[in-house]
């Protein structure tokens, strides 16, 4: 199965930077058909992205959606209008959203409307350091209700288009970023598959060239949610290269 690479580029490009980046790393996928590539640009960029990926079969993404339909709801983004731009993934309850105030009633609000439009949801989840350092019985419990919450009252047919990706949020560079191990994620990967059976699973969490490779080949890790390291041409044609 080919492992899905999804580039999360967060705050951290201009719209100017983004059609740079992506006309930089268009031929990626072509290059290596072991894997499948999903990015997600800021809201402001999906548009010009989406011009440069469209004869690729590069896929994209969202970095969040509003989940009610039109209407009053100042500064967000709805689904039709993603839908409009042609995206097909969007990510939900990333830990950096979590960090405002989001919870888990409104991330399955989200993924379940997501699922409804058509498009395939990429759950978050993942510990804070405070429940890492009581052991990693602590983290199954955090992260498995996460899943279990996340995805309550997800029809079973429509759980083939969702996509969990496990963030420890202290590996998450700008959050700390001390690196986890393989050895580790393997063992929350596992539980997740436990609790939703052939459901890709993602790693995230100052993935870069270094260590990208050992993350895939670790057992249960489908793909990988790559932030910093994928906002650099460079370093992101060596982490694909490496695949
Ligand atoms: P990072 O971010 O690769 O910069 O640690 C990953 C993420 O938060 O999705």
């Amino acid at each position: 199965m080919r492992k899905l690479i999804v580039a999360n580029w967060k705050m951290y490009l201009t719209l100017s930077q983004s059609v740079a980046l992506v006309k930089k790393i268009s031929k990626l996928e072509t290059l290596n058909p072991k894997i499948a590539l999903v990015l997600c640009p800021s809201f402001v960029a999906l548009e010009e992205v989406a011009k440069v990926v469209k004869k690729t079969k590069i896929k994209l993404g969202a970095q969040d959606v509003e989940p009610e339909r039109r209407g009053a709801y100042t500064g967000e983004v709805g689904l039709d209008d993603l839908g409009e731009i042609g995206v097909q993934y969007v990510l939900v309850g990333h830990s950096e959203r979590r960090r405002m105030g989001e919870r888990d009633d409104l991330v399955n609000k989200k993924v379940k409307a997501v699922l409804k439009d058509g498009m395939r949801p990429i759950l978050c989840v993942g510990e804070p350091l405070t429940v890492r350092r009581k052991g990693m019985e602590e983290v199954r419990g955090y992260v498995g209700m996460q899943v279990r919450r996340g995805l309550l009252g997800v029809l079973k047919k429509d759980l083939k288009r969702v996509v969990v990706a496990y963030e420890p949020i202290w590996a998450i560079s700008g959050n700390g970023g001390h690196e986890d191990t393989p050895e580790n994620a393997t063992k929350i990967h596992g539980l997740i598959k436990r609790i939703v059976k052939s459901v890709p699973v993602l790693y995230g969490g100052s993935v870069n060239s270094n260590n990208a490779a050992s993350f895939l080949s670790a057992k249960g890790i489908d793909g990988l949610l790559i932030g910093r390291a994928s906002t650099a041409a460079k370093e992101f044609e060596k982490i694909v290269a490496g695949i």
